[in-house]
């Protein structure tokens, strides 16, 4: 009977030699939630193990991430006051660029990436400024703030932007501001196809993000979209973007080896807040095996075509690749 490598007597040795795809600690950014204040670390009720925490907390959990290998995280702010125009994201003390100066003071060989967008910082929760007239975000407007949004983070530390709002030019717009002030060296990583999804669930839960009127189906996109998919992260290619991101990743691996054939540029994936609930509560229900599924998952990522994964279980895939 003819077998190219026969599993059932297959060396281990030559079982290694043979996995043609491989995770490592370097694959992953860890996403933090900052808040004010000192002290605290909050559980989120609907991510088991994911907190909202002070930036006196950010800074061990830094140590915690550099000790397990990981020395890059994306940022979130949870600003103490919101308003229309999310002005919190663009002060100079507001909670992002604060927690950026104090994590690379305490950490300098930290890679911060920082999330890009207004929901977080607006009381309407929109991705940006609202046309009054449409209800929904004026694009043009919203890019302006993009850019200056960006140039505070950077001259707070942050070594690279990640722009998550699905503004139409959005990376046009920020790399022309960050150039103009002489910040060219800074890579933008754009969320550059970005689903509608109804797995940002719990995110919003974490980062009080969750919009106070209708949904982001004008500016995210259709599920059911293949090409547009495709064709919404070239666009971000030829304007510019550094590395490209499908987003939520689980339900789209279809998606990420489209981009992935038809870019060259480094892929990430966000392995987002829903999906990463669904596996932790069902693991604490004994229903899975928490660990295998987690990993087995991951490897799905970087088979599919992800160069980077940003994940809640960064820090769990760590520990279990280190053998813990
Ligand atoms: C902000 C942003 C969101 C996420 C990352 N950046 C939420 C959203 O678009 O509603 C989701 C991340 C997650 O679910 O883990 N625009
Ligand atoms: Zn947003």
């Amino acid at each position: 009977m003819f077998a190219r490598f026969r599993r059932k007597r297959l060396n281990p040795v030559l079982r290694d030699l043979l996995q043609e795809t491989h995770l490592s600690v370097n694959d992953f950014i860890y996403p933090l939630f900052v808040k004010s204040g000192e002290g605290i670390k909050k559980e989120v009720a609907s991510m088991p193990d994911v907190f909202q925490m002070s930036i006196d907390e950010v800074i061990k959990e830094c140590a915690v991430l550099k000790e397990l290998g990981i020395y890059s995280i994306i940022l979130f702010g949870i600003p103490d006051v919101k308003d229309s125009v999310g002005s919190d994201a663009m002060c100079e003390h507001g909670i992002i660029a604060s927690a950026i100066r104090a994590i690379k003071e305490a950490h300098p060989d930290m890679f911060v990436v920082t999330d890009l967008c207004f929901c977080e910082y607006t009381d309407h929760g929109h991705c940006g400024v609202l046309d009054p007239v449409l209800e929904t975000v004026d694009n043009d407007i919203t890019l302006k703030n993009l850019a200056s949004q960006a140039v505070v983070h950077v001259k707070a530390g942050a070594d690279m932007i990640a722009p998550s709002g699905m503004m139409d030019g959005m990376i046009t717009s920020i790399r022309n501001g960050l150039d103009m002030v002489g910040f060219s060296h800074i890579p933008i990583m754009s969320y550059s196809t970005k689903f509608s999804s109804a797995y940002y669930g719990p995110f919003r839960d974490v980062a009080e993000s969750s919009p106070s009127f209708g949904d982001r189906r004008s500016y995210q996109m259709n599920p059911a979209n293949r090409k547009e998919a495709i064709l919404e992260s070239l666009e971000d290619e030829k304007e510019g973007a550094d590395i490209l991101m499908v987003k939520p990743a689980l339900a789209y691996l279809d998606i990420v080896r489209d981009i992935k054939e038809n870019s060259s540029l480094p892929l990430a994936v966000y392995n987002v807040s829903g999906e990463y609930s669904m596996l932790k509560i069902a693991g604490d229900a004994g229903v899975i095996d928490y660990e295998k599924v987690m990993m087995e998952t991951m490897i799905g990522f970087k088979r599919a075509g992800a160069d980077i994964i940003i994940s809640y279980h960064a820090k769990e895939v760590a520990r279990i690749l280190r053998g813990d």
